[in-house]
């Protein structure tokens, strides 16, 4: 009924001649020429990496079972069973008084089962809040399980906890009082309508009265990613991939530093058998399992197509963050330890096959030849720590490093106005902030003088729109998810990276991932649960500027500066394809069309991806400025394609608040 109102008043005003006079806004004329300016590099757009808001741990990491070993908790305490629930009255602790599965897995699964019980009696685990049941996939199962007191057989199933309704089952025989790793399969032949399912183990009750029965090491794994063992779960590594990044910094961001020196990020314990893998207290508040380890990450790189970019640790951990704080950094005379594990690291990752004990140990664990690695990266936002870092950090890691791999590249993560010695070359910038300031941050590499130093934007986001807030506050105001005025505020941001690629050479919005259940941070770029995944407008940007690259910026008269304000874009052009790509983002709140014009020959249609809000939006008539779990695809990428008919020339109307990448077929 709204929209035949329109069109009829539409055709009045068209009738009257009076629409362009009162709607359209004096076309703006863009030449684009085909002078190159800038060499993009390869590098340029891609993701920072770690674990927060259980993006690995019950995101990215396909593991179903949460709580899998209990790692990091303590024994005897109710806390120690989170994931875990006692299913028809059996006892359950989390115990450390009988020898765990492996040294680095102390912890084990007690279950006692009482005197006159009958029936099936066990425990489940509820998964990452829920477990997808899939009809069609093979679920992968394992677990450890002894006992001196039962010898019967356990009965392993996905279940629904609200029907009750058996997916699939297994029987498993053989228990004794040794550790035994029990294998197997499930095969649903039924797609569970929700993800309210357990993975639940019983035994007879009659059969296992009083008994005590240890449990260890579960795992559920359904088919993952590129179907790689322990990998990554497929509707989420797909977006990624579908985003096609080029970088991929990782282990973190504060995830790499540790709450104390002894929990930081340790390169050596998270890779080989998930059971050498102790797992860690995290530093977003929950234990993790590190499943996802150095070799899984490295792996998920080279899936992608992305540079891995290495963070190491380089003697901060976030308690240095505080001035109360009573945790010291560690003082010069005590680093050397520490760089010497950076190194070994190194070692480990890059020594040709065969040629080192690290060598060997790396094709141990199921990879032969070494990675290629050209990022390193020296701690995170050590701008919080400057003055040890400027007096002998940086420079211990770095000329230690660089003796060993004179190949390897470095990445300060100081402000850039500190001093370092060596000078670095490259730098890892980060910026959660509002709109206004990537409006403004468009234009801020236009007059970087060119000496050489590359940047990283290793951490961005509109994260508040309060502009009381204090720039980069990020507990001020924070966005529940990436806004559509977010996104194209970002955009804006990107056209000026894009266009001063040669002094920024990787960028990666941040965080990546955020489980709906449980998250420490907003907004992130996808959010999920067991069974959903919600791409925002800001991964939509991502996207749309990584997945149309060009290979040189190309001149554009006039520039994209502050007085073009709504307006930001950038033309590129790609050398092996030749496309041409005109990114714009128009921030404002009206629609403004360009007269674009060519020096060289453009073909007769041209393609259009444009994230917009439509007029009257989705949803019966609800307006929705951001995807979200109630409108998941309120925002989405719109393609169209139009003829041109004037080889030379054409206008284009780019909407109110929208970002829009136009793709052309060029002769340059
Ligand atoms: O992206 C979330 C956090 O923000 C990162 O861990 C840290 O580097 C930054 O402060």
């Amino acid at each position: 009924m709204v929209w035949k109102n329109i069109l009829v008043l539409t055709a009045l005003l068209n009738l009257y001649g009076v629409w362009g006079s009162i709607q359209a806004p004096s076309a703006l004329n863009l030449r684009i020429t085909k002078n190159k300016t800038v060499d993009i590099p390869s590098t340029l757009y891609g993701y920072m990496w770690e674990d927060i808001n259980q993006s690995g741990d019950g995101g990215l990491y396909a593991e179903l079972l949460q709580n899998r070993a209990f790692q990091g908790v303590i024994p005897g305490t109710q806390a120690a069973l989170f994931g875990w629930q006692p299913f028809q009255g059996a006892w359950l602790s989390v115990t450390s008084d009988t020898q765990g599965v492996s040294s680095a897995l102390p912890n084990s699964l007690e279950v006692d089962i009482p005197s006159f019980v009958n029936g099936p009696i066990g425990f489940e685990n509820t998964g990452y809040w829920g477990i997808k049941v899939q009809s069609g996939w093979t679920y992968t199962a394992s677990f450890y399980a002894k006992s001196s007191t039962f010898s019967g057989s356990i009965t392993a199933s996905l279940t629904s906890s609200t029907t009750g309704q058996v997916f699939s089952t297994q029987t498993l025989k053989g228990i004794n009082s040794k550790w035994k790793q029990f294998t197997f399969q499930f095969t649903p032949n039924t797609t569970a309508p929700d993800t309210e399912n357990v993975f639940r183990i019983t035994v007879n009750g009659a059969d296992a009265q009083g008994a005590s029965i240890f449990f260890g090491m579960f795992s559920l794994f359904p088919p993952t990613f590129r179907g790689r063992e322990n990998g990554m779960r497929i509707d989420l590594a797909e977006a990624f991939a579908a985003t096609r990044p080029s970088v991929w910094r990782f282990p973190g961001g504060n995830n790499l530093e540790g709450g104390s020196w002894d929990t930081r990020w340790k390169w050596n314990e998270t890779i080989g058998p998930i059971e050498n893998r102790p797992g860690r207290i995290g530093d977003w508040s929950y234990p993790n399992t590190d499943g996802l380890g150095l070799l899984e990450y490295l792996n998920w790189a080279e899936d992608l197509g992305a540079e891995p970019i290495l963070g190491i640790w380089a003697g901060i951990s976030i308690a240095n963050y505080s001035e109360l704080s009573s945790w010291p950094v560690v003082p010069e005379d005590e680093l050397k330890p520490y760089v010497d594990d950076a190194i070994n690291e190194i070692h480990f990752i890059t020594d040709p096959a065969g040629s080192s004990d690290l060598a060997k140990l790396r094709e141990q664990y199921g990879r032969k030849e070494p990675y290629a690695l050209t990022f390193i990266e020296v701690g995170n936002e050590d701008q919080f720590q400057p003055d040890s870092y400027a007096a002998y950090r940086w420079n211990a890691f770095v000329s230690a490093i660089s003796a060993e791999f004179p190949h390897l590249e470095f990445l300060a993560t100081t402000q850039p106005s500190t001093a370092l010695n060596p000078a670095y070359k490259r730098i890892d910038f980060h910026q959660y902030a509002v709109p206004q300031w990537f409006h403004d941050a468009a234009f801020m590499f236009d007059d970087y003088p060119r000496n050489g130093t590359k940047w990283f934007i290793g951490e961005y986001a509109v994260t508040s729109t309060n502009t009381s807030c204090n720039l980069g506050a990020i507990s001020c105001g924070r966005l529940a998810f990436p806004t559509l005025e977010g996104a194209a505020a970002e955009a804006a941001f990107m056209t000026g990276m894009e266009r001063n690629s040669d002094v920024v050479f990787a960028s990666a919005y941040a965080p990546s991932l955020q489980h709906l259940r449980n998250f420490q941070w907003s907004p992130d770029i996808m959010s999920f649960t067991a069974g959903t995944l919600i791409k925002s407008a800001s991964y939509f940007v991502q996207q749309m500027f990584s997945a149309n690259r060009g290979t040189q910026v190309l001149e554009t008269t006039p520039a994209s500066t502050n007085d073009s304000f709504p307006l930001f874009w950038v033309a590129s052009h790609n050398n092996k394809t030749n496309a041409m790509f005109l990114k714009v983002s128009n921030v404002g709140s009206d629609d403004i069309v360009f007269d674009l014009s060519f020096d060289f020959p453009v073909g007769g249609f041209g393609t259009a991806i444009t994230l917009a809000n439509p007029p009257l939006t989705v949803n019966s008539g609800v307006f929705s400025v951001a995807n979200t779990p109630e409108y998941p695809e309120a925002i989405v990428p719109v393609s169209s394609a139009f003829a041109i008919v004037d080889p030379t020339k054409f206008n284009y109307t780019f909407p109110a608040q929208s970002v829009t990448v136009l793709s052309l077929s060029v002769k340059i």
